[in-house]
């Protein structure tokens, strides 16, 4: 369980100000050139230290990540680009860093640029974003204003210009090099990697691009130090970690808490319990639409970190936490996920294209009752042809949610098909 001492949001519910005295009064910005001056390889070597795991969704390494950058300024200009195109269903954390802490994400842009070498980033912001784009745009206002960011930022002696592109609402441009082709003004579509985009980015150039929590971290982490952080969670999943709870809990929110928490006392601790009770829980989607979900009998012991979930067969992803009571009809739930996808496809390849239209219509029937039992193993079939076959991993994405409710619930699916009740199928 986090101790308060050890929260790094402490404005999460925007009780306090969020302007750069409310910021500083919190300790952002403070030394902040005094770690610039320890050097690029010693942010880098910090943050490889800290165990920091990508927060967006794939959990990549952040400080091996900024160590593929190039290590000296070439020709070409490196780039950061923070990735807060935040369209994962249940998913609604990098919103409240921006809306109400917003410096934590400055400071860490200009740290992490500084670490990779750019003197520009910009953050890609969901278009739906409105007030949170005001709320960042006026905190880098204020940065500018008091010399923090800009022509020898904090006095380091680095210059550093950060702008915010405001993004048309695609899910798929949250992948990072849809992203990166929207962001140039080009249709958001994948790209295929490698070459990944530490090596060809933004305008062909050595690009980073990071979820909005992990660089709002970083600053804290490299303030107080990578064991701080390290001696959090459990070893290869460090920290904490801001959780999304939506779905039948009594009091759904956005919370701070400790890599690896029991998924059962996240939701007593925070939201109140299930509703109806522990024993009224049917499934949890742990991670955001994108991840399979779990049943009761596995959510009874599961820890919410990266490695535990994915023992489980699932994963932490974005760590949006969507509780389901028995009330839920869950194929009719993943039904609409699996609408959700074919609407987002991009449609640039085949398995995804015409793999995610053709499992939701037959996932529609199945949710009316009007499809063969021997459609279940097809669509199972199907899933695998997708997954992994993909330029991007939306294709997976709608993969995964449909082979774990397969997986889980097929005595349910048989008795939707043949007419039987729900009770029938316990
Ligand atoms: P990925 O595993 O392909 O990549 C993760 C990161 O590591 C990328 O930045 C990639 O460039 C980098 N990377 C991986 N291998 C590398 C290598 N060998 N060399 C250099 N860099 C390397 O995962 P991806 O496609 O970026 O993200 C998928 C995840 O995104 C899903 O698991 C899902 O949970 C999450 N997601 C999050 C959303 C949100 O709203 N936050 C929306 C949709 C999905
Ligand atoms: Fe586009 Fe789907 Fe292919 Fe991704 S997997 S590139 S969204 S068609």
């Amino acid at each position: 369980m986090l101790q308060d001492r050890d929260r790094i949001f402490t404005n999460l519910y925007g009780l306090q100000d969020i302007g750069l005295t409310g910021a500083r009064a919190r300790g952002d910005w403070d030394g902040t050139k005094a770690i610039m001056e320890k050097g690029q390889d010693w942010i880098i070597n910090e943050m490889k230290e800290s165990g920091l795991r990508g927060r967006g969704g794939a959990g990549f390494s952040t400080g091996m990540k900024w160590s593929f950058m190039p290590k000296q300024e070439g020709e070409r200009p490196h780039y950061l680009v923070v990735n807060a195109d935040e369209g994962e269903p249940g998913t609604c954390k990098d919103r409240e860093i921006m809306r109400h802490d917003p410096h934590k994400l400055v400071e860490g842009c200009l740290l992490a640029s500084f670490a990779i070498r750019a003197h520009t980033c910009y953050i890609y912001i969901r278009g739906e974003f409105y007030r949170e784009a005001e709320a960042l745009q006026s905190a880098i206002d204020e940065a500018y204003a008091a010399g923090l960011i800009g022509k020898n930022a904090c006095g380091s002696g680095w210059d550093f210009d950060l702008y915010v592109h405001r993004g048309m609402g695609a899910y798929v441009c949250g992948e990072e090099t849809a992203l990166i082709n929207s962001l140039e003004g080009k249709k958001g579509q994948p790209r295929l990697k490698p070459p990944f985009p530490a090596g060809v980015g933004l305008y062909g150039c050595p690009t980073t691009v990071n979820n909005v929590e992990s660089i709002a971290v970083a600053p804290t982490i490299l303030r107080r130090g990578a064991s701080w952080f390290a001696g959090l969670g459990r070893p290869k999943n460090s920290g904490t970690k801001l959780f999304c709870i939506s779905g039948h809990v009594n009091t759904p929110c956005n919370v701070e808490e400790e890599m690896g928490i029991p998924l059962k006392e996240l939701l007593e601790k925070h939201c109140g319990g299930v509703r109806g009770g522990w024993d009224n829980l049917l499934a949890v989607i742990p991670g955001g639409s994108s991840v399979p979900m779990m049943p009761k009998s596995v959510c009874d012991t599961v820890l919410m970190d990266f490695d535990s979930l994915r023992e489980v067969g699932s994963g932490l992803g974005t760590a949006a936490v969507i509780v389901m009571d028995k009330s839920t009809d869950v194929i009719q739930a993943i039904n609409r996920l699996a609408k959700f996808y074919t609407h987002e496809s991009c449609g640039q390849c085949t398995p995804c294209r015409e793999g995610t239209g053709w499992m939701a219509r037959v996932l529609d029937r199945i949710a009316h009752g009007k499809a063969a039992v021997e459609e279940i193993d097809m669509l199972f079939e199907v899933s695998k042809q997708i997954e992994g076959h993909t330029i991007c991993a939306l294709g997976d994405a709608a993969a995964w949610p449909i082979q774990g409710l397969i997986r889980h619930f097929r005595p349910l699916i048989e008795a939707r098909i043949l007419g039987q009740s729900a009770q029938a199928a316990e």
